[in-house]
C-alpha cells in the first residue's frame, strides 16, 4: 500500500481548530492582493471555493493556467496531484494546497513500485497515464492525458506501438472503444465513479423519461453504456448548456451542479443515485477536505506548500509537456 502523502512528504499537517468571527471571503480576497495569489479550483470544490477561485475548470484547463500563472503564489483548491501538476508545470512559483491529505483514491491505486514492475513486462509499450496519478507515476510515463484530451492523446500515438494505460481501468475501457487502440490496463479506480448504481439510474430514468443521462468516464462499463454523453466535467457542463433537455441525470461528482446550475438556472439536474443510500458516496472525500477556513488559513501562513524532489520534478515534467503541446 503506497504511503499517505503527509508519510512520504514528511510534511505537518494544518492546524485545525476554528478561528471565530473571520469572514473568509473577505480576508482570503485581501491576502490574495497583498500576498500576489491566486487560486486555482476545481469544479469538485465546495460551492463557496468555487465563487471565490480566479480560475475554476478541469483538470486539463487548470493545469494549462498553472503552467501560465505569473502571480508569486498559486494555492490549489483541489486534490495533491492536481497541486502536484501546477507546481511541476511552473516550479519557480510557491504552490500551496488547503489541506494534504486531499488525496485520490484513482492516484493511491497505483503505487510506483508496483507500477514499475509492471511496466517492466511490456518494454515496448508507450506509457499513457491519467493526469489523476502521483509524480512518481508520471515520471515513469511517456504521456500524460486528461478526460478532455484523452482520445487526442491516444491517435497521437502511431497505431503500430502497443499501448499501456494507467490508472484508471474504466477510463482505459472506454478509451479502447472510443480509439478502437487496444491498451493494457492498470487495475485502478476511483471510488466516486464506482459508487453509482447502474439499477437505480435505470428506476430513475424511467421516472424521469425526458432526461438525459450524462456520465464521466470514469464510471463503471455498464453506466457508460446506458449514457446520453460521456465526458470530463468541462465537457458534461458544455454539454448541458447545448442539449435542449430539461433534465439531467449527472453521474460525477456533485460539485459539478453547482457550476451547471449557475449557467443553466431553469434547468434540473438530479445527481446519479449511489449504491449505498446511508453515505454522501457522489461527493469525493478528499476534494471536500478543502474549506474556506483551510483556504484562508493556507494563503495566511503559506503553508501546506507542494515540495517536489528537482530530478522528480524533471522526469514528470515531459510527459505533461507533450499532453501540453497536443491540446
Ligand atoms: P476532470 O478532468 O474531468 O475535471 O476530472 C477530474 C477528476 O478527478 C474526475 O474524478
Ligand atoms: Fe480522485 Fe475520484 Fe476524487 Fe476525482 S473524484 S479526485 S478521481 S477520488
Amino acid at each position: 500500500m503506497m504511503k499517505s502523502v503527509i508519510d512520504r512528504f514528511k510534511i505537518t499537517p494544518v492546524p485545525t481548530h476554528k478561528v471565530k468571527n473571520i469572514n473568509f471571503a473577505l480576508e482570503i480576497k485581501r491576502l490574495k492582493k497583498e500576498k500576489n495569489a491566486v487560486i486555482l479550483a476545481h469544479y469538485y470544490q465546495e460551492e463557496a471555493i468555487q465563487s471565490i477561485a480566479d480560475y475554476l475548470g478541469d483538470s486539463l484547463y487548470l493545469a494549462k493556467q498553472a503552467e501560465k500563472v505569473d502571480a508569486d503564489i498559486i494555492v490549489f483548491a483541489g486534490v495533491h496531484f492536481m497541486a502536484e501538476t501546477a507546481k511541476i508545470v511552473n516550479p519557480s512559483k510557491k504552490v500551496l494546497l488547503p489541506d494534504l491529505n486531499a488525496g485520490c483514491s484513482l492516484a493511491d491505486s497505483c503505487p510506483p513500485v508496483d507500477f514499475a514492475a509492471f511496466k517492466a513486462k511490456y518494454p515496448e509499450a508507450v506509457v499513457i497515464t491519467y493526469i489523476n496519478c502521483s509524480a512518481e507515476i508520471k515520471a515513469l510515463s511517456d504521456i500524460v492525458c486528461t478526460s478532455s484530451n484523452a482520445v487526442e492523446v491516444i491517435n497521437s500515438i502511431h497505431e503500430d506501438k502497443q499501448l499501456i494505460f494507467a490508472p484508471d481501468k474504466n477510463l482505459g475501457r472506454y478509451l479502447i472503444k472510443e480509439t478502437g487502440r487496444d491498451m493494457i490496463l492498470w487495475d485502478g479506480a476511483c471510488i466516486v465513479h464506482e459508487a453509482f448504481s447502474f439499477e437505480k439510474i435505470v428506476q430513475l430514468a424511467k421516472e424521469h423519461p425526458k432526461a438525459k443521462f450524462i456520465a464521466h468516464p470514469e464510471s463503471e462499463s455498464q453506466v457508460l453504456d446506458i449514457a446520453h454523453y460521456i465526458g470530463s466535467t468541462s465537457g458534461l457542463l458544455q454539454f448541458v448548456q447545448e442539449d435542449p433537455s430539461e433534465t439531467f441525470i449527472v453521474a460525477t461528482e456533485a460539485g459539478i451542479l453547482h457550476e451547471m446550475q449557475k449557467k443553466c438556472p431553469s434547468k434540473h439536474f438530479i445527481p446519479a443515485p449511489v449504491e449505498d443510500d446511508t453515505c454522501a458516496c457522489s461527493e469525493c472525500a478528499f476534494m471536500k477536505l478543502n474549506t474556506m477556513e483551510k483556504l484562508y488559513r493556507c494563503l495566511k501562513n503559506e503553508t501546506p506548500e507542494i515540495r517536489l524532489d528537482d530530478v522528480l520534478m524533471e522526469k514528470a515534467r515531459l510527459p505533461i509537456e507533450r499532453m501540453l503541446a497536443i491540446k
